[in-house]
């Protein structure tokens, strides 16, 4: 494998609630390597947003990282300023939401978002040139000259969330985290960006964790695939590997919930219930009480996530 970008080491985050603390992500373990799309699935509420917001430490109030370490191209994010962090996340890692009209400004047309952002990481740059780059970007994205001077209103969700992409490539960023970038889109749309994220992906060598309750997107776009639940990981497997053979009886049960995947009835479970309350969480695996091969030791003790085969992390008792 290529180089590590990022490391999770330990990572928690708390939600104090007047209710109680809800621990939306539990020491989390987990490398993102250069190049890579890292798909992050589970069920709703599952700590996969607490996760990608922790590591650009944008967690909404009252979330904040309780403990463990986010290591950043050798660099432990935990110890930066405020300050450095805003730059940080300007230059080199970049988020893309749901929908990007929260994040592009209504009174900004569409070449002046690209242009400005070259112009403040790139300040040699000259007008004229950052134009003449943001037009090309956009080109290539699909997003014809004529559209350069609409404002994001005027754009399909689609288009924006192509103008989020060239953003994040206008500044060649070092990782793209993407927190459910086509739940805002019809499917045809939907296709069409997922085709061109994959191709841009391959032609940058983009390395992007792409957060997602779509099976189907993390099929065709992830290399690796990690399930978490209940604000842990489960299962962290090369995509075929996980659809293949998935080992944690909480994948088989996410799996054997779509339709169109073809698993062998061996593995393919229905999972009852829904997951639970993080403030008051089971006792032992969090997943046992849904778990159709919980053994005893399961109420009482927490498995750790580790490599039971070979590139393939589990955290099951099934599997000491
Ligand atoms: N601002 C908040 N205040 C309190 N609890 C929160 C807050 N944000 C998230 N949580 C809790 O943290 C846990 C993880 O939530 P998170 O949003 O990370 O899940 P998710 O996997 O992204 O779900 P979804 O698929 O619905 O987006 C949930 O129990 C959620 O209720
Ligand atoms: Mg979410």
């Amino acid at each position: 494998m290529s180089e590590p970008v990022l490391q999770l080491r330990h990572l928690s985050v708390d939600y104090p609630t007047r209710a109680g603390v809800v621990r939306g992500a539990d020491d989390i373990n987990l490398t993102v390597y250069r190049g890579e799309v890292l798909g992050l699935v589970g069920e709703s509420g599952c700590g996969k947003s607490t996760t990608g917001a922790a590591i650009m430490r944008l967690l909404r109030p009252p979330g904040k990282i309780a403990g463990g370490e986010i290591i950043f191209d050798g660099q432990n994010l935990m110890e930066l300023s405020a300050e450095e962090m805003r730059r940080l996340r300007g230059a080199r890692l970049s988020m893309i939401f749901q929908d990007p009209l929260t994040c592009l400004n209504p009174l900004q047309r569409v070449s002046d978002h690209i242009v400005e952002t070259i112009q403040t990481h790139r300040p040699e740059v000259s007008e004229k040139d950052a134009r003449k780059q943001a037009a090309e970007l956009l080109d290539r994205l699909g997003i014809r000259a004529e559209r350069l001077d609409d404002y994001p209103h005027q754009l399909s969700g689609g288009m924006r969330q192509r103008v989020m992409i060239g953003l994040a490539l206008a500044l060649n960023v070092d990782l793209i985290i993407a927190d459910e970038p086509t739940t805002s889109l019809d499917v045809i749309v939907e296709a069409q960006f997922l085709d061109q994220l994959r191709d841009l992906q391959r032609q940058f060598n983009l390395t992007i964790i792409l957060i997602t309750h779509n099976i189907g997107v993390v099929a065709e776009l992830a290399d690796r695939v990690a399930v978490m639940y209940a604000g842990k990981l489960m299962e962290l497997a090369d995509v075929r590997l996980l659809f293949d053979d998935p080992l944690h009886p909480y994948t088989r049960g996410l799996l054997g919930s779509v339709p169109n995947i073809n698993l062998t009835d061996d593995n393919l479970q229905i999972m009852g219930g829904s997951p639970p309350d993080l403030i008051n969480p089971p006792s032992g695996c969090k997943f046992h009480p849904r778990c159709p091969r919980a053994i005893e030791r399961c109420q009482v003790e927490e498995p750790s996530f580790k490599e039971v085969r070979p590139e393939h992390w589990s955290a099951c008792w099934l599997y000491e």
